[in-house]
């Protein structure tokens, strides 16, 4: 993806999600597996988002992003299982 698109993407998602806007509401189904996975992968930057903040197909375009960041900012990339757990969880609970 092009560094603008990036920024297109990002500043899409921040619109979309009104940021500050519901990121204190408790996540659902916190105790399961993939919840566990998603809270521990997606909480370590900022507060892991409520999943009803974007569309599923929203979800997918900036799971790459935010393995990159991972990636900048040396953590671990997530294992195959993470992702996928990460991306179920996504799909059952986003809006
Ligand atoms: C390595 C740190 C890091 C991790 C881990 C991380 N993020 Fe992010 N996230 C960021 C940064 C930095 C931004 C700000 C936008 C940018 O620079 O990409 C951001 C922005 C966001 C945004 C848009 C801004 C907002 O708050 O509305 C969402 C949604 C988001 N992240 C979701 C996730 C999800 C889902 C995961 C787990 C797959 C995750 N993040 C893991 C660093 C991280």
């Amino acid at each position: 993806m092009s560094r603008t698109s990036r920024i297109l993407l990002v500043a899409l998602v921040i619109l979309a999600a009104g940021c500050a806007a519901g990121s204190g509401a408790a996540l659902p189904d916190a105790d399961s597996g993939a919840g566990r996975h998603y809270a521990a992968r997606c909480g370590t930057c900022h507060a892991a988002p409520h999943p009803r903040r974007l569309a599923y197909s929203a979800w997918q375009a900036l799971l790459p992003l935010m393995e990159r960041r991972m990636q900048e900012r040396g953590l671990d990339p997530l294992t195959e299982t993470e992702r996928s757990q990460i991306l179920a969880y996504l799909r059952a609970h986003a809006r």
